[in-house]
């Protein structure tokens, strides 16, 4: 029988093995990054007029290569920049083993299919730039546990389906470009928890009903962008009451009616106001002459009362 002694020796053993075995299983290092890369450049290696092909070569330090900075402190890739490269092929899964990823800039390449779910391990990830590309699917869903995102620009790709209430959960959250894509079904009334957003820009997509109340209450904001969508409802009479940042305000084309607020000027720092092509009646605001900052003011199209300034706005 074990006395004491060895009985702790033992547990302590085991402890110390299960520790080391499960450490080595997660001991993810620069050689790890660049084995990821490496199947990433497998893509493009074939094409000799690429510069990534050709400067991303196994004999120079992957920190080196261009597009590809590391941090000195933990001697892993720490920002991936390959924006306008000309890539194409697609995200492969052991991008999710760059675990000390802060920023992945692949905006403007030629990169496709769905996102892989191994993206969900990157838990530094602040920054992610998928514009322009050919990616299609849904918007994945693990994007919600990346608790430091704060730059979320998925622009004119193709995704599809509607936009899911716990994109919410993103809390630190500043800038949302959905932009483009083939989006539909409504806003949801949660994307008001981001209290940190300052660009909303959801044009160019399919989404209809009203916009939720809840997105004039994110006093964060500084620019709104719903143009070209099929949005119904009317504006809120106060929705410049907690908007004191609002600079960009688009609602051009699409199906919103009632009144223009008369409290606008309350949205002070207001630079560009598209109200145009929807069913916009009753009076213009006078209050909107007193928006000091407002150079770009887009009325025409509405079914506007005083039908001079409707016209008079089409040359604004
Ligand atoms: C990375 O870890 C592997 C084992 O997991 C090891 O063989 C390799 O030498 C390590 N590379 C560096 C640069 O530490
Ligand atoms: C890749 O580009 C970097 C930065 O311009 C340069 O220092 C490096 O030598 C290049 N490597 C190769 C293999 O071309
Ligand atoms: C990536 O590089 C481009 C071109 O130099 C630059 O405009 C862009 O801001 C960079 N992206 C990030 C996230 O820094
Ligand atoms: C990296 O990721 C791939 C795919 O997700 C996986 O198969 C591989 O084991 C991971 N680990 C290392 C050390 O490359
Ligand atoms: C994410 O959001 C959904 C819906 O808004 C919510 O029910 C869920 O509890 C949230 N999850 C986390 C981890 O915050
Ligand atoms: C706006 O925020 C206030 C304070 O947090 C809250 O009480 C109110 O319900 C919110 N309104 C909407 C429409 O979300
Ligand atoms: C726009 O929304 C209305 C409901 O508000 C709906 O009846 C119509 O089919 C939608 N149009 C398009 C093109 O989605
Ligand atoms: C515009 O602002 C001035 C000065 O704050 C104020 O006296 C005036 O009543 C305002 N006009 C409108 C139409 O709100």
């Amino acid at each position: 029988m074990m006395d004491r002694t060895n009985f702790f020796l033992f547990i302590s053993c085991s402890m110390i093995h299960l520790f080391i075995s499960c450490l080595a299983s997660k001991i993810l290092n620069i050689t790890t990054d660049q084995s990821a890369l490496t199947v990433f450049k497998s893509q493009f290696e074939h094409d000799r007029s690429n510069v990534l092909a050709r400067n991303w070569s196994s004999d120079t330090p992957i920190c080196s290569w261009i597009g590809v900075t590391c941090s000195s402190r933990h001697q892993r890739v720490a920002a991936i920049n390959v924006s306008d490269m000309d890539l194409s092929g697609i995200i492969p899964p052991e991008l999710g083993n760059l675990s000390f990823l802060v920023s992945l800039d692949m905006i403007g390449n030629k990169l496709h299919g769905n996102l892989p779910e191994e993206l969900a391990k990157l838990k530094r990830l602040k920054f992610i730039g998928f514009s322009l590309n050919r990616f299609s699917g849904k918007i994945p869903s693990f994007f919600e546990a990346m608790p430091n995102l704060q730059h979320l620009l998925l622009r004119s790709c193709s995704f599809t389906g509607s936009i899911a209430p716990s994109l919410s959960n993103i809390s630190k959250l500043e800038g949302l470009d959905l932009m483009f894509n083939s989006l539909e079904g409504m806003i949801p009334v949660e994307i008001g928890n981001l209290a940190s957003l300052k660009k909303l820009l959801l044009s160019g997509n399919w989404l209809s009903g009203p916009i939720p109340a809840s997105v004039f209450n994110v006093s964060t904001l500084e620019m709104v962008d719903f143009s070209y969508n099929n949005l119904s409802g009317s504006l809120p009479a106060n929705m410049c009451r907690n908007l004191p940042s609002l600079k960009y305000f688009s609602v051009y084309a699409n199906q919103l009616y009632g009144q223009i607020p008369s409290t606008l000027d309350e949205c002070s720092q207001l630079q560009t106001l598209e109200l145009e092509l929807n069913q916009f009646n009753g009076p213009v605001p006078k209050q909107i002459g007193n928006l000091s900052m407002l150079v770009y003011l887009y009325l025409g199209g509405n079914n506007f009362k005083d039908k001079k300034l409707d016209k008079a706005d089409d040359v604004a």
